[in-house]
């Protein structure tokens, strides 16, 4: 099992969720998130000589799928999020050690699907 975050552009959360829909992705998670890349934020205040970094909005996605998915899983994602501008975000992959579901103490891929 593998575990895809996706930290995406707010405007672009519905147009992933319709290629995750299209990929029966069985299930996932989003986070109001807020965070930075290498420009520090857009917008840079001066406090004397020191910048202050500023801290975007943006969305996270957590999704734990089977290694089978994952590349077209992260192709789908990416292709939706882009826009070719700088801050479209990033997609980290893990290693994930074990799933349960909680309702009937099933382990491993059978918890995700
Ligand atoms: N190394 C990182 N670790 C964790 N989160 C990150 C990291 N880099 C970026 N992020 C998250 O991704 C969001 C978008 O990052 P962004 O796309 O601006 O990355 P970048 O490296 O600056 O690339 P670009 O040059 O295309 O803007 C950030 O606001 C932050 O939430
Ligand atoms: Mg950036």
């Amino acid at each position: 099992m593998v575990k895809i975050e996706a930290i995406i552009r707010q405007n672009k959360l519905e147009d992933v969720q319709e290629v995750l829909n299209d990929l029966n992705v069985s299930g996932m998670t989003v986070l109001d998130v807020r965070g930075m890349g290498r420009q520090k934020g857009v917008t840079h205040t001066y406090r004397g000589s020191q910048y202050t970094m500023s801290l975007t909005p943006k969305v996270m996605l957590i999704l734990v799928v089977l290694e089978s998915e994952v590349d077209s899983i992260v192709a789908a994602i990416q292709e939706a999020a882009s826009t070719g501008e700088v801050g479209d975000g990033k997609i980290f992959v893990s290693q994930v050690d074990q799933a349960v579901r909680i309702r009937t103490n099933e382990r491993g891929d059978v918890v995700l699907h």
